[in-house]
């Protein structure tokens, strides 16, 4: 018996998304900017998926949406082709705990001068919006604030962090939505959002393509130069099968969204609660409300022994159970995670994070498996 639970880390295609990626390799290889028949046919399906898209996310008509590798391009096209807007450095506003595809190229454009506020998150992993209120400079020329954060599954207020970020200063407002996506409805003509980054393949997708939403009239500095694809923004020949597939995802994402994110919502919550009740020595990390649909996150808190969050993937992997912990490894040494390390955990609880993340195939009968798996675990 094998169980997938790591549905933030990727999720397998969907069946239909597998065939249309088949169809598109076998008869629609051509080149979207080609002018011949077999260049318009793949620029159709270029810009079906772009409408399906910009639908899933209720973009208004002039609106662009810049298709890239992934969510980490999009996070650092939004970043840097902000900033390249500027020939001196300015100040810069994240939180800390975003994903290393937002802190990372933020800091290196520290290291260039910038000035960069982290906002402070509480326990749960949620930025205080008088927080932001308070950063807000006369040089501030970037918000950026994740909106479902991966490691601890909090959802930030960004209906509010927004608001403030557009009625008190002149800086955009990007967020990061590659893990919310699919799951909850992301409406960016009610939400004063400028930039936001998606990605195929956390939303039953393919790996290789994700999306930059734009709004309209918003000017960004491309990172590549070439061609000129992408309006500019994003040089290179598109990934054709990929965008086809994030197209596709987002078309059955919008079909099913409402029943697909209470059936997880409520999935969820059946194995937090049995995890409460069952587990003694886990202990739920993030916002047990404002929380990704299809994610549960623990550190683990063995009174006699000391288990990490990657011994736990590494024995739940034998067990034929995928799920993935919070802290990274560098040098074959582990690394406390940064994001726990934020929420003011200790160093060594920041070592026993572990997330399990659900995904359409997902039912109780495999949660309640895991639930048992983990306390044969703990007890041996
Ligand atoms: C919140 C968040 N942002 C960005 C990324 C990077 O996305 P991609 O793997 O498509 O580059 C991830 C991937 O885990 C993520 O969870």
């Amino acid at each position: 018996m094998q169980i997938y639970l790591d549905s933030c880390a990727t999720t397998a295609p969907h069946p239909e998304v597998v065939k249309l990626v088949q169809e598109i390799m076998k008869d629609n290889w051509g080149n979207p900017s080609s002018l011949h028949f077999w260049g318009e046919r793949s620029a159709m399906v270029l810009e079906k998926a772009r409408f399906s898209v910009a639908s899933l996310l209720n973009a208004d008509s002039g609106d662009n949406i810049i298709f890239t590798s992934g969510g980490t391009e999009a996070d650092n096209l939004a970043i840097f082709g902000t900033v390249y807007n500027y020939s001196q450095p300015q100040h810069i506003i994240i939180s800390s705990v975003e994903h290393s595809a937002i802190a990372s190229p933020v800091t290196m454009l520290e290291k260039q001068g910038w000035q960069v506020t982290r906002l402070p998150v509480n326990r749960e992993g949620r930025v205080n919006p008088d927080d932001l209120r308070k950063s807000l400079r006369d040089n501030t020329v970037l918000v950026s604030i994740i909106y479902g954060q991966s490691e601890v599954g909090t959802i930030q207020p960004i209906t509010e962090l927004a608001d403030i970020t557009k009625t008190h200063s002149k800086a955009l407002f990007h967020t990061d939505a590659v893990q919310i996506m699919g799951r909850y409805e992301v409406d960016v003509s009610a939400l004063k959002i400028d930039l936001l980054s998606l990605s195929g393949h956390k939303f039953y997708g393919m790996q290789g393509a994700g999306a930059l939403y734009i709004r309209e009239g918003i000017e960004l500095q491309p990172l590549i130069g070439g061609g000129g694809q992408e309006l500019g923004l994003r040089s290179g020949t598109q990934a054709l099968c990929a965008i086809a597939a994030l197209g596709l995802a987002s078309q059955l994402a919008q079909k099913d969204l409402e029943s697909e994110s209470l059936r997880l919502r409520e999935l969820r919550d059946y194995f937090i609660d049995l995890v409460e009740q069952e587990c003694p020595y886990l202990q739920l990390t993030g916002d047990r409300y404002y929380r990704l649909p299809h994610h549960a996150s623990f550190i683990i808190n063995h009174p006699h022994r000391e288990i990490t969050g990657r011994k736990m993937v590494r024995d739940l992997n034998l067990a034929g159970i995928g799920i993935s912990a919070g802290s990274a490894c560098s040098s074959g040494k582990s690394l406390p995670s940064p994001t726990l390390l934020a929420m003011g955990y200790s160093e060594t609880e920041a070592l026993r994070g572990i997330r399990i993340s659900c995904d359409r195939t997902t039912t109780k009968e495999d949660l309640e498996w895991v639930v048992m798996v983990i306390n044969q675990l703990m007890s041996r």
